[in-house]
């Protein structure tokens, strides 16, 4: 791969082939560490007050230390310097625990971590997904525990299941637990509609996801029925509608499963509104946000 552009990397932009971390990072040798993925409109993320709130009460478990900065500027500057301040983008932050001595589990005592943060263009195939819809495949497995709740650098069972997912040619894959609950997507939130109600699990050993939650706040706010609970392999098939929720994606109707139609097997009419709730949210709070700028330092 050809690395280009910029990157923030420990306080500083830089060129994105020549920046590196330590082989001892232990980020890659146990994943210990914790990501972001935020999707920046114009030059501004959406929601970043709640993605440093999910990564600072991650970290603050797990006794990572974040450093105090003031993120929303650095992310700005990155996004400047790689030509995307006018364009829609997508940033992953990633702080791991640092170099350290290999073959010891315990992490130091001092811990340098290393944070980096990198922002790319927009997959030009999200807007077609959104309109037309994805297919989905569940999947023989689910990761379970409480540590499902943090955005950690442990992703294979992610990479696992969207490499099956794409064996039946479908876009994303639903964890699926032995007892048929259907917990969330490689990368994203499951939400169905089933008679009339928009049904979503609880956020309990599943990533609490932040445009989950924004689905909600917004079906609350419009009076529109819906609830938390555990959804089965049957919930799926008897849907009227499905979509999956993330932040980069949005709302992504799901008119597939394991090749069968979902409803009528376009987007529904729910998810259709929903995604323009979302839309006109998004716009909402960039227009806040591009009046005085909040600043999301500690
Ligand atoms: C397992 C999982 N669930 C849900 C999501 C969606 O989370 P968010 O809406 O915070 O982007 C992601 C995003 O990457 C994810 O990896």
């Amino acid at each position: 791969m050809k690395a280009s552009g910029y990157v923030f990397l420990n306080g500083r932009l830089v060129a994105a082939g020549r920046a590196g971390v330590s082989v001892y990072d232990r980020g890659l040798l146990y994943g210990d560490g914790l990501f972001e993925t935020m999707r920046a409109y114009r030059g501004s993320v959406f929601a970043i007050e709640e993605h440093f709130h999910r990564l600072r009460t991650s970290a603050d478990i797990l006794g990572l230390p974040v450093a105090a900065r003031d993120w929303p500027a650095t992310i700005g500057l990155l996004l400047a310097r790689n030509r995307l301040a006018r364009r829609d983008a997508s940033v992953r932050l990633t702080i791991t625990r640092g170099p350290a001595a290999p073959g010891v589990l315990l992490p130091p005592d001092a811990v340098r971590s290393t944070t980096i943060i990198m922002a790319q263009p927009l997959d030009a195939s999200i807007a077609r997904r959104q309109r037309a819809g994805i297919k989905a495949a569940l999947l023989p497995f689910a990761p379970r525990g409480f540590l499902r709740e943090h955005k950690s650098l442990d992703y294979l069972p992610a990479v696992v299941g969207r490499v099956l997912a794409s064996y039946q040619g479908a876009d994303e894959g639903l964890f699926v637990r032995p007892d048929q609950v259907v917990t969330e997507g490689t990368t994203s939130s499951l939400f169905i509609v089933r008679d009339g109600v928009l049904c979503t699990p609880p956020a309990r050993d599943i990533l609490p996801g932040i445009t989950r939650a924004k689905v909600l706040e917004l079906a609350h706010a419009h009076r529109l029925p819906f609830a938390e609970r555990e959804l089965t392999t049957a919930d799926l098939r008897l849907a009227q509608e499905a979509f999956a929720t993330s932040s980069i994606a949005e709302i992504v109707p799901i008119v597939a499963l394991d090749n069968a139609p979902v409803g009528s097997g376009r987007p529904g009419p729910l998810t259709r509104r929903l995604q323009d709730l979302y839309r006109d949210a998004v716009a909402q709070y960039l227009r806040a946000r591009r009046r005085p700028r909040s600043a999301t330092r500690r």
